[in-house]
């Protein structure tokens, strides 16, 4: 029976991870210029709308981008430099983007999430 149980456990585990982690995708790339970066690059871990998916923001701390508070409390230079050299569990993009993409990344991608955008 213990063993039914851990399956089920792992079953309910999986349905939410999928659950979380894929909500409609729509392509970004759509919108052109610097999205299609963010659709390669960041969008596995900061999805289409920004939030995340709920596994990640519950274990890796993936930051809210449609949360007023936190957008008010992240200034450019501080979200420039976490993604020039990474944070914690999110790799370092210095190298492989150029830092005008950076940039734009914040101040287009990022800060278009501010204020809320509608679902
Ligand atoms: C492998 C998953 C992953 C990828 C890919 C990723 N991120 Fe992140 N990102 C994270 C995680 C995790 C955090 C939270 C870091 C922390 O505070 O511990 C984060 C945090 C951030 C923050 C907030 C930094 C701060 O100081 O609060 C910004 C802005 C950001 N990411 C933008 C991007 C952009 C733009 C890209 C694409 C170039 C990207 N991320 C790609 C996982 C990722």
């Amino acid at each position: 029976m213990k063993k039914i149980g851990s399956v089920v456990v792992v079953m309910v585990f999986c349905a939410l991870l999928s659950y979380g982690c894929n909500p409609k995708q729509t392509a970004l790339s759509d919108k052109g210029g610097i999205w299609a970066v963010y659709d390669r690059e960041c969008r596995k871990c900061h999805k289409v709308n920004g939030k995340g998916c709920f596994v990640g923001r519950w274990i890796f701390k993936i930051p809210n981008f449609t949360n007023t508070h936190w957008q008010d409390n992240a200034s450019d230079s501080r979200l420039i430099i976490a993604i020039a050299n990474g944070k914690r569990k999110m790799p370092g993009f210095k190298g492989k983007l150029t830092d005008e993409e950076i940039v734009d990344l914040v101040k287009t991608c990022v800060r278009s999430y501010y204020p809320p955008a509608k679902q």
